[in-house]
């Protein structure tokens, strides 16, 4: 399912909150990566048919989301940042629920609530109230009503917020495999989230793309520009002035920061291998001075 976005505009009164967004997703996992405030939610909402866009338009497979925005809901799953639970009922009921509301006649339900209770591992616990599941199951129940109608297209905002690492792991794992014949938009602003499963990455910051190419792409914008230098514990003022740091920790002697510059830092910098998260900082970085700088970590 290819998804074409062609100057996109959003605005929220006299606030712009997408700002020419040109985009071209194609299928399995797309990463959509930005800051708090970048504008995914939005997005995610345009594409869901929810809000409509000011101004530019959105192709969806063979629709038009201006024209058709039936048959696009028809083709799409999705899963949104603040998915509210009716705690009382227990999944099976949920999902019954929410079948009905896509118009899925009742024995095709049956058979579909199966396989997506299934899909997501929540047979065993289907008759229990989803009041009492853990995050990671209210995530992945999450998924199992987007996948209801098996859509083509699964649109997941933020899935990953509020995990613990064990049930993030997890639930990425859930996301790859359910991306084998769909197309599955995320967005997070968790890089560790990109790294294992997206063939293709966004980056969207104060509602512009600043970056559209494969997590390698992007790890290489920090090619030649990440540095670790030790330092002394008094130093830690003027480096973290002089440069964006990215971590650091404590030694018997001092520190050991690691850091993005173009040249060698304070000249006895040693270069390192960039990560994703260094190449995601080196965008940021270029585009905008007001990116807040990560806080300091005294390890
Ligand atoms: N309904 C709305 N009315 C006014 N401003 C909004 C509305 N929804 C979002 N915004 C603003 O638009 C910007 C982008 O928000 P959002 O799409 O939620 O970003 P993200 O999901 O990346 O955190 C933010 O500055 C937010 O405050
Ligand atoms: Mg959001």
């Amino acid at each position: 399912m290819n998804v074409t976005l062609q100057n996109l505009v959003k605005d929220y009164g006299n606030f712009r909150a997408l700002n020419g967004v040109n985009l071209q997703i194609g299928g399995g996992m797309f990463g959509l990566l930005g800051p708090n405030g970048a504008g995914k939610t939005t997005l995610m909402r345009i594409l869901t048919t929810l809000i409509p866009p000011t101004s530019g338009s959105v192709q969806i497979g063979p629709y038009d989301l201006t024209r058709e925005p039936g048959e696009i809901r028809q083709i799409l799953g999705y899963m949104p940042q603040d998915f509210g639970f009716y705690r009382g009922l227990n999944a099976h009921e949920l999902l019954d629920y929410i079948g009905a509301m896509k118009n899925i006649p009742r024995k095709e339900r049956v058979k579909q609530i199966e396989t997506v209770l299934n899909e997501v591992n929540l047979t065993g616990v289907a008759k229990r109230r989803v009041g009492g599941y853990s995050g990671g199951m209210r995530q992945r129940l999450g998924i199992a009503q987007a996948l209801l109608g098996d859509p083509k297209l699964v649109i997941v905002d933020e899935p990953t917020a509020g995990l613990d690492p064990e049930e993030r792991i997890r639930f990425r794992n859930l996301l790859t495999r359910l991306s084998g014949d769909r197309t599955v938009l995320l967005s997070t602003h968790i890089v560790g989230d990109i790294e294992a499963s997206c063939a293709q990455v966004a980056v969207l910051n104060q509602g512009q793309l600043i970056f559209f190419g494969t997590p390698e792409a992007l790890t290489a914008r920090a090619e030649g520009r990440v540095w670790e230098l030790e330092i002394a514990q008094r130093e830690w003022e003027t480096i973290e002035n002089r440069y964006r740091i990215i971590a650091s920790r404590s030694t018997p002697r001092g520190l050991v920061v690691r850091l993005i510059s173009p040249e060698n830092p304070e000249g006895r910098g040693s270069q390192i291998a960039p990560g994703l998260e260094d190449g995601y900082m080196a965008v940021m970085s270029a585009v905008s001075a007001t990116v807040e700088k990560p806080e300091a970590q005294y390890a």
